[in-house]
């Protein structure tokens, strides 16, 4: 911890009065390793210290987090919830042991533990000294508060190692960001074998659930409940990459107490886009504790004398609004703070993608006849997919090769963007940057560039192989062609793909520290979309893995929008787009509109069900769209028209989940309300109508009770019978609307428009 004026013990003074924001004279700005990571940092609300500098506690958005030092020195957690008042008796106490087999040191439920001490809970962090002492006892040794961030250095009871852990607290959210470094003071390496971002506990209950995302290709974002239990749950990717599996994100309700629009939800996501670990358990007295950070399955690192490790962000909420009110709270901060340029970042523009239509059958004259038909419809970016460099004709050859295929283009990419350009559509091209065919130039040149262990199988995926981006030389390189491509083509959108999981994680250069490799790679792919960004500040870039494998906080700082899934269609799309928005902001939640029947299950839909079900988030069309008739092409000329009406509803607005798409369910419908409550969209599926009963009423939320709202049918039409052509929010939101829809695969979308009083 050097520089900038401390408080607290640092500086040997005390921080400041106890109580809320603001009354802590702030130091100068802490030059923290978390941007190396991606993290923007998020504003302050309130920090502030007691006069004896043993308790913390963050005030924002109604959420009180606090922590204290007990008189032993542990640093404990004190509260996580609903704002409390600024004389709460906050207090570490010290525990005593439960029993002989229980000591004090494990039953202190520690803000942040080093594996020691007959520690049985995940702990913070877990090393081996030089000599073999595998002890880690943290104690509290100082604080400071620097600029909007609140830091607390622990130190270990007798060796030179410290971990400083870093709060700081979103003022409209409460989402409280936090991470930890840890340092070698001393004169050996030390190896660090487990290393989490955060560590957090709740008080003991029964009745805690948490709940969870999964997946796999083609079928990402589905939900899971489990009850908090002495057994340890974990959640994690160990595949290099974050995957299709389980999701860095976790919530945890209180069962009879928590529902869609109510009730206690404590939620958390890490901004890591590398293999990752959380988990959660209740301990022997039934207190919540969770952990999350590196992944310490096949990991370790060597922190050499002097060395330092930041760990990526960990973002941790609490929502008394139910599960409806955390996924809000979330989808804000992430706007706010976490997506590039923040509230100011421009709508998704309505893409066009080649991928379903033409495959790797890409070539100049094909994709502009279909930029022609996309321009028509009303299309603002046109992207060209998989198959436009290399010999690249199949899945089998040609990633590495990243120069445009003479033969498909014999002009090079020129008269494609040209005339997109010309028709007044962006212009985006896809790339899979750290991946490599063995039937490639790059290969041949360089088959020591690849995750491999030597004499061993080199497994494929998808005939791929993944380069070690922990190379210095391959980050180069990469950055290099990247680079140069933007300079020389007139391209403003990146899609980032990447198709296949590791599977011999050797990096045989690198020795006895090649388990590193799992932190190195990930920090390496940061900083080349740091630095694309950075140089080429017009471009944008969609992070994408074979659909949705590769979505969390961390890559989400790093990219504009995201591929939710390879699955398309639009029926299935309301269950994984409602499990992606639990977590993730529908302001980044691409979706595709592509032909009937569906690739992925062979179910045909009509048109209009295809665009309400992608016009719930970022909308594209991913169709053949030589083979669409005029009447098809103009339904989606008006589908698209009316998407630009309400888009900025849909992509900034507050997501309700009026009926939620559970297994088996016959209907769904979200409602997207704009910030400044001026507009509401709302979505009603169906899936069949097998019973005569329809829809019970839809009550709408998050209206202006006292506002009038017209309201008409998205994409034109008349009312459907009995429903009021205007009427209060209050109206709207008590009384509601009773919808009768007819048939299978059939929806409707409804605006409601604040109607602006004389
Ligand atoms: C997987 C992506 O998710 C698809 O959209 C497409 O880009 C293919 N890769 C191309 O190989």
């Amino acid at each position: 911890m050097g520089g900038g004026a401390a408080t607290g013990a640092m500086s040997g003074r005390p921080a400041g009065a106890p109580g809320r924001a603001g009354r802590i004279v702030a130091a100068a700005p802490l030059a923290i390793g978390l941007l190396a990571f991606g993290c923007a940092t998020p504003a302050l609300a309130g920090v502030a210290v007691d006069a004896g500098g043993k308790v913390f506690r963050l005030d924002g958005g109604h959420v009180t987090y606090a922590l204290g030092v007990d008189d032993k020195g542990y640093l404990q957690p004190l509260y996580w919830g609903p704002e409390i008042d600024a004389q709460a008796p906050l207090q570490a106490r010290v525990s005593t042991e439960l029993s002989g087999f229980d000591p004090a040191g494990m039953q202190t439920a520690q803000e942040f533990p080093g594996q020691g001490e007959g520690l049985v809970t995940d702990p913070g962090i877990k090393v081996t000294f030089a000599d073999g002492n595998r002890d880690l006892v943290l104690k509290y040794r100082a604080h400071r508060i620097e600029g909007t961030v609140l830091a607390i250095e622990l130190a270990d009871i007798g060796r030179p190692l410290t971990v400083t852990l870093r709060y700081a607290i979103d003022e409209s959210t409460g989402v409280v960001t936090r991470s930890a470094t840890v340092r070698n003071d001393g004169r050996q390496p030390v190896r660090v074998e487990a290393l989490a971002s955060a560590t957090l506990t709740l008080p003991g209950a029964s009745d805690y659930r948490l709940h969870f995302l999964s997946g796999r290709h083609a079928a990402e974002w589905s939900q899971h409940t489990v009850p908090l239990s002495p057994a340890l749950t974990v959640l994690e990717s160990r595949r290099g990459s974050v995957g299709h599996g389980n999701q860095p994100w976790l919530a945890i309700s209180r069962q009879g107490q928590t529902t869609e629009e109510a009730g206690p939800v404590w939620f958390g996501a890490l901004g890591w886009s590398g293999s990752f670990r959380l988990s959660a358990q209740a301990d022997n007295i039934g207190r919540v504790r969770v952990a999350a950070g590196f992944n310490s399955y096949d990991f370790a690192w060597s922190l050499k004398p002097g060395e330092a490790l930041d760990t990526p962000p960990f973002y941790a909420g609490y929502s008394p609004g139910g599960f409806g009110g955390a996924s809000r709270a979330f989808h804000r901060f992430q706007m706010a703070r976490i997506i590039p340029g923040g509230e100011r970042a421009p709508l998704r523009p309505v893409l066009y993608n080649s991928w379903e239509a033409t495959a790797f059958d890409v070539t100049a004259e094909g994709q502009i006849k279909l930029a022609e038909r996309a321009a028509r419809l009303g299309v603002e970016r046109f992207v060209v997919d998989d198959g436009w460099f290399g010999e690249r004709h199949d899945d089998k050859a040609g990633l590495g090769d990243w120069t445009v295929n003479p033969r498909k283009f014999p002009q090079g990419l020129k008269p494609l963007i040209d005339r997109v350009h010309a028709l007044g559509m962006s212009f985006g091209l896809w790339f899979e940057p750290e991946m490599v065919n063995r039937d490639s130039a790059l290969y041949r040149a360089h088959p020591d560039w690849v995750l491999n262990f030597p004499g061993r199988p080199r497994t494929e995926g998808r005939n791929q192989l993944v380069l070690n981006l922990a190379r210095t030389d391959v980050r180069d390189h990469l950055l290099g062609v990247l680079d140069k491509l933007l300079r020389e083509n007139d391209i403003q959108f990146i899609k980032w793909d990447y198709n296949r999981n590791w599977t011999e994680p050797g990096w045989p250069e690198a020795g006895a520290d090649q388990q590193r490799v799992y932190v190195d790679y990930v920090s390496n792919l940061y900083h080349i979309l740091a630095e694309l960004r950075r140089r080429h500040p017009g471009v944008e870039i969609e992070t994408c893995s074979g659909g949705g494998g590769r979505i969390d906080t961390g890559i989400m700082a790093l990219t504009d929008q995201a591929w939710t899934s390879d699955n398309t269609d639009p029926f299935d799309r309301l269950g994984i787009q409602d499990g992606f928005t639990m977590a993730y902001a529908p302001a980044v939640m691409m979706a595709w509109v592509t032909d009937a029947p569906n690739w992925a299950n062979g179910r045909t839909t009509s048109l209009d069900f295809r665009f309400l079900s992608a016009m719930q988030g970022g909308l594209g069309i991913g169709a053949d769209l030589t083979k669409w008739n005029d009447a098809e092409a103009a339904t989606a000329g008006r589908w698209i028209a009316a998407y630009k009406g309400i888009r900025a509803t849909v992509q900034r607005g507050d997501l309700y989940r009026l009926v939620r798409p559970v297994s088996g369910a016959d209907q769904t419908a979200t409602v997207y309300v704009a910030p400044d409550r001026a507009q509401a969209v709302l979505f009603a599926m169906q899936r069949g109508s097998q019973w005569k009963d329809q829809w019970a009423p839809l009550r709408l939320a998050g209206l202006d009770p006292a506002r009038t709202y017209a309201v008409r049918v998205l994409g034109g039409g008349a009312l459907p019978e009995g429903i009021p052509a205007r009427a209060s929010g209050a109206w709207w939101m008590n009384q509601g609307l009773n919808l009768r829809l007819r048939g299978d695969y059939v929806g409707m979308g409804l605006v409601f428009e604040a109607v602006k009083q004389l």
